[in-house]
């Protein structure tokens, strides 16, 4: 049981976190892992409310139970079970029963984030109908948009990030300090290796020129060099074939798990 207990977190630990902060912790007790969320792990501005990372420990508990099912154990999970705590973000009980096959648990591995450059393709009526029917089965709801002129509109919006995080020195300060320049460094938890950003070469080139502060923000008034990066990524994303978001229909931390 403890060797299977020991195989089930390594399947977890496989889902995404923020910067790949991996902010969870285990503790197990004979058949119940106890999961902990580490408050410190990802210091984001993203992670509102330590929001982030409860939705990488949802992520994490999936994998966990869906790894438990194919190697012959039913999962018992319990969120947020002790009250008046946030740091104990779930229990899971295993107990012995039949081995059960599910497509999705093959996919835990094969699974990572692509920043790749889109290429437009569309999502089928069926492929849409199925992310639906998974989102509403989890109490979510997904939505999508695939016209040229919500997706412009969009990725405009969304390419406001770059122009916030380009102007504000902590904001770029942090997302340099999470990037990681050598391969090797992957191995250590939070941050993102640079060859996975997906930069261009002539993005690349930028990327290592604005790690100096004072060169971007000399640019920045100069040729408003923020500016041309939004313009650039808005084109980026309104360049793929959809844009999608899974929507929690309460705003309870449970419901970010
Ligand atoms: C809550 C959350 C927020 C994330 N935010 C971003 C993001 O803003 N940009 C991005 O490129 N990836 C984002 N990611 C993806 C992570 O960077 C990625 O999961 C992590 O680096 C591990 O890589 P993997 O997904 O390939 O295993 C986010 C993931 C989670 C769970």
């Amino acid at each position: 049981m403890q060797d299977n207990l020991r195989k089930i977190i390594a399947d977890g630990i496989l889902a995404p976190s923020g910067e790949n902060c991996q902010p969870w912790k285990f503790v197990i007790d004979k058949n119940t892992v106890k999961i902990f969320n580490v408050p410190t792990a990802d210091q984001s501005l993203y992670n509102f409310k330590q929001r982030g990372s409860y939705v990488a420990e949802g992520a994490l508990i999936e994998n966990m139970v869906l790894s438990a099912e194919e190697r012959g154990y039913k999962a018992e999970v319990s969120i947020f079970p002790a009250a008046g705590t946030l740091d104990l973000v779930a229990t899971i009980t295993f107990a012995p029963s039949v081995s059960q096959k599910n497509p999705l648990y093959e996919s835990i591995p094969k699974r990572c984030t692509n920043r790749k450059t889109y290429t437009g393709q569309k999502l089928s009526h069926e492929q849409k109908q199925k992310l639906g029917e998974a989102a509403r089965s989890a109490g979510g709801e997904f939505r999508l948009v695939d016209d040229e002129a919500s997706l412009k509109t969009l990725g405009r919006a969304m390419a406001v990030n770059e122009k916030v995080l380009f102007e504000n020195k902590k904001l770029h300060d942090f997302f340099y300090t999470h990037i990681l320049w050598k391969e090797a460094e992957q191995r250590r938890s939070g941050g993102f290796y640079i060859k996975t950003l997906e930069f261009l070469p002539h993005q690349l080139k930028g990327v290592k020129l604005f790690k100096n502060w004072f060169i971007l923000n000399l640019l920045n008034k100069l040729v408003k060099v923020s500016d041309k990066i939004v313009a650039e990524n808005a084109e980026k994303y309104a360049g793929s074939g959809s844009i999608g978001i899974i929507v929690a229909n309460g705003n309870t931390d449970t419901d970010f798990v």
